[in-house]
């Protein structure tokens, strides 16, 4: 009986029906997507090697990377009954206008490596879903086109070059653009080891100075216009505290850090009057510290106490995802991948369609723990394994 069962398995194991049903088909469209990661096959599929491994990489041996999914999974939601969830209400604030999700699109560079439309397909996609969407200093497209995509002013991510004239020009000019909120990305200090998207480079058998004819980084970037960028870095490693204030002094927009990790810049960013703060280790994509941006976000929650909003980033691929980020006190959450895969798949629809799910992933998770309203989940709505 136990053989004749063995070589029945054996059989079914051997089978081209099974193998098919076992690997289940990439999404060939953005509907048949039944949650945000099968975008990732798409996207690797769509993309040449070297930008897949730009999109999918993180440093060294990816650790960081991996952390920021595995912090999610030691939280458990505690969900509470019968607290009348037939309407969910998911809007949430920030600096004085009320957003129908908490879901923003993280600030990415060079989108045209994933899809030709770029920053403009994103931006009518955030526009569709009624999204806030960052821009990254290093988008192929201007700030003033991607604006007028999104038909209206989106958030501008500055990566402020060591050349103090040069960082002014871009935060002058990101203004003048009627960007509401700057996001100085603090997260970057110096080079990096992409090891992840290196390896992908050398799977790539296309000559890359087809596409980048200078072979120079900020040729294709607009924002650098009119700026002398040869043997120029757009991070300055050099920045501190006294940098954020002087930066802070230039601009009447609101002023945020993105990348604060520990409780001590918490802090010293209240008290250097920055508006707000995103906790946030780039994605994983600059040091393998190995620690998840969900696991440093309660320490920079307890160290603001309430005076400025905290935003996190990081690992964030399931709408439960969004609700423990949201139940350890994040005010909203930023996705970075998963709408890149969306992009580099399918254009425009794709970004659409990662919103959607996620949306609807969340609105089930506010029902299913009995906390139809984000202001109704606290540090109570969770566990730690
Ligand atoms: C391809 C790629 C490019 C990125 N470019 C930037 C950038 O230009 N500026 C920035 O502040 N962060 C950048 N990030 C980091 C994201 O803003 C965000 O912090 C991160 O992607 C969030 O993690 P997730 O990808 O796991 O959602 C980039 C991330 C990726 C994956």
């Amino acid at each position: 009986m136990q053989h004749s069962r063995r070589r029945f398995l054996n059989y079914l194991a051997a089978s081209p029906a099974l193998a098919q049903q076992a690997a289940p088909p990439v999404a060939a469209t953005p509907a048949d997507a039944l949650n945000v990661l099968d975008f990732e096959a798409a996207a690797r599929k769509a993309l040449p090697p070297a930008h897949y491994g730009y999109l999918a990489g993180g440093v060294d041996d990816d650790v960081t990377l991996r952390a920021n999914r595995l912090g999610f999974e030691r939280l458990q939601i505690r969900s509470r009954r019968l607290m009348d969830v037939s309407k969910v209400d998911m809007g949430v604030e920030l600096f004085g206008r009320t957003w129908d999700t908490p879901i923003i699109l993280a600030p990415a560079g060079s989108l045209n490596a994933f899809h030709a439309d770029g920053e403009i397909a994103v931006a009518r996609a955030a526009a569709k879903r009624k999204t806030l969407q960052i821009l990254s200093t290093v988008t192929t497209c201007p700030v003033e086109e991607v604006n007028k995509a999104r038909g209206e002013p989106v958030w501008f991510q500055l990566y402020a070059p060591p050349d103090w004239e040069k960082t002014k020009k871009l935060v002058v000019r990101a203004e003048a653009a009627g960007c509401p909120v700057l996001a100085l990305t603090v997260d970057r200090p110096g080079p990096r080891n992409s090891e992840t998207e290196y390896r992908f480079k050398k799977l790539d058998s296309r000559n890359c100075l087809s596409c980048h004819p200078t072979g120079r980084f900020y040729d294709r970037k607009p924002m650098f216009a009119g700026m002398d960028m040869v043997n120029q870095k757009h991070t300055n490693p050099g920045m501190n505290w006294q940098f954020v204030q002087r930066l802070r002094d230039i601009t009447k927009m609101k002023f945020i850090l993105k990348g604060i990790e520990a409780a001590e810049d918490a802090s010293l960013a209240v008290k250097a009057g920055v508006d707000g703060l995103i906790v946030s280790n780039h994605g994983g994509r600059d040091s393998d510290a190995g620690r998840g941006s969900i696991d440093a976000l309660p320490e920079v929650v307890a160290a603001v106490g309430g005076r400025i909003p905290v935003l996190m980033d990081g690992g964030i691929r399931r709408g439960t995802d969004i609700y423990k980020a949201l139940a350890l006190g994040a005010r909203a959450i930023c996705i970075g991948r998963p709408y890149l895969w969306g992009l580099s798949a399918f254009g425009q629809p794709g970004v659409e369609r990662v919103i959607e799910i996620l949306t609807q992933e969340l609105d089930l998770i506010l029902r299913a723990a009995g906390t139809p309203r984000i202001a109704a989940i606290n540090s109570g709505s969770i566990v730690r394994r």
